[in-house]
């Protein structure tokens, strides 16, 4: 990381209820952790955008801009099912699905992304599908598809866990450590 700069992202939390069933998932298949390196439970959350390294001014400029988002109702998201981004013999995300019905999370995303792009940051070309990280591959690119991730995935394939109800995008900054990414709250709107 370069000096004075702070690894941002914008993202919606998740109800701590369902932190904890989601982050129970890893001791089903205690194998899968030679592969997969699975996310501190209290840092679970559905990115709305990643910013990466920004300077202070950045910084500023961005909290500014997001406190003088106008206020939204509060609204419901479903969450259901397991998947897998990449290909299925070599995933490289593992995540849980995030029903977004009234696509009223594409909205914030959008306005976020509208802000973020008036400040200067470059448009982010992958269209936004929300859905909430779990574990990455230990090693670089992919994990290796196994019996026990089949297995999960099939599982849950249609459970439904604890809906997110969504009040409020956080502003975070990660710092990259040993035990896997720590999370500082900047802001909440
Ligand atoms: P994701 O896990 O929801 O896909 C904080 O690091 C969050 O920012 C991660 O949870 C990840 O979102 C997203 N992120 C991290 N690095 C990224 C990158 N290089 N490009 C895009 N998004 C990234």
């Amino acid at each position: 990381m370069s000096e004075g700069t702070d690894r941002l992202f914008v993202a919606v939390d998740l109800p701590d209820e369902l932190k904890g069933e989601l982050s129970e998932l890893r001791t089903l298949y205690p194998d899968l952790a030679r592969e997969l390196r699975w996310g501190r439970t209290e840092g679970i959350h559905i990115t709305l955008r990643f910013l990466g390294e920004s300077t202070p001014e950045q910084k500023q400029a961005l909290m500014r801009a997001l406190s003088q988002l106008p206020p939204r109702q509060e609204f419901t998201l479903r969450c259901e099912g397991l998947g897998t981004f990449g290909s299925a013999a070599r995933p490289r995300v593992l995540w849980a699905g995030v029903r977004d019905q009234e696509r009223r999370l594409e909205r914030v995303q959008a306005q976020v992304e509208a802000l973020c792009i008036q400040l200067g940051w470059p448009a982010e070309e992958r269209r936004f599908s929300p859905h909430v990280t779990l574990a990455r591959p230990r090693g670089r690119g992919a994990f290796p598809a196994s019996e026990s991730l089949e297995a999960l995935l099939a599982r849950y394939a249609n459970h439904r866990f604890p809906d997110i109800p969504v009040r409020e995008v956080t502003l975070y900054s990660s710092k990259l450590g040993r035990g896997g990414s720590i999370y500082t709250t900047l802001l909440r709107v």
